[in-house]
């Protein structure tokens, strides 16, 4: 199931609060001149900018033919109403925006966001026409207790709940564990394949054989240039979801060139 049919792999910049809408043109720009059109067709690369920055980033790879995906970092599951400083999937999809970021452990853990709200954003992220990144990932504590497995196992199934089938089909999951976001340390490339692999288990579960093949399951914590390769060379690791590394277009280009940083 896992190793035989590669998916194109995503790799995908979390900015998170960082750079503003002048700053995210020029990164952009840097980006698309650091990031040949071969590498492109054989990598989806999304930026996920601030809400702020959307509309600006929206214009310059449009206005300039870049072949990057426009993602965000977050949405809110109701298409309107009083949502004091929320932004709905409606608002994002007229932006084009391609790829939302849900269920991120940053928005879990300090904004006390709930697997029932991750869930109901999943799902309007898709009825919106766009895919949802679901992120799930287990606490320092937790990988020291053996119950890793376990924990992504229940935030994976949660965050599905209500979704179909075909949905999932076409839906990116983040295994994100969460000692290794912005700390330096990165899980190994064995740990990180079998978290993977079995979260591809709990799709094969969930929604059947076929949606298990076809789901892509990237790896984010502190990736970097050189642990890239290694990491998207294991058979259930299909992209990356890279924060810190992304910020400059010197940093995330050869993440992104990963191929050929391999040689
Ligand atoms: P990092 O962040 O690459 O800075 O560890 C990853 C993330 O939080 O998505």
């Amino acid at each position: 199931m896992s190793g035989e049919q590669r998916r194109r792999p995503l790799i995908s910049a979390n900015w998170k609060m960082h750079l503003n809408h002048f700053e995210a043109i020029q990164q952009v720009q840097k980006l698309s001149y650091l990031v040949s059109t071969e590498e492109l067709e054989s990598v989806d690369v999304s930026i996920h900018p601030p809400f702020v920055d959307i509309r600006s980033v929206q214009t310059v790879l449009e206005s300039d033919g870049i072949g990057f995906a426009l993602g965000a970092q977050n949405c809110h599951p109701e298409a309107s109403g009083a949502f004091t400083g929320e932004v709905s999937t409606q608002m994002l999809a007229k932006l084009h925006v391609h790829y939302v970021i849900v269920g991120h452990s940053e928005r879990r853990t300090l904004f006390g966001e709930s697997d029932d709200f991750v869930a109901a954003k999943v799902r309007a992220v898709h009825a919106a026409g766009m895919t949802p990144i679901i992120c799930v990932g287990e606490t320092l504590d937790e990988r020291e207790a053996d119950a890793t497995e376990a924990r992504v196992a229940r935030q994976l199934e949660a965050a599905l709940d209500g979704s179909s089938p075909d949905a999932i089909a076409g839906f990116v999951v983040a295994y994100e564990p969460i000692w290794a976001i912005g700390t330096g340390r990165v899980a190994s490339a064995d740990d990180a394949q079998a978290v993977c692999h079995h979260l591809r288990a709990v799709v094969e579960e969930i929604a059947g054989s076929s949606a298990a093949a076809s789901i892509r399951i990237q790896y984010g914590g502190s990736v970097k240039a050189d642990n890239a390769a290694e990491l998207m060379a294991r058979p259930d690791i299909d992209g990356a979801l890279v924060g810190g590394a992304s910020l400059d277009a010197d940093t995330f280009a050869p993440i992104v060139n990963f191929r050929s940083a391999a040689g």
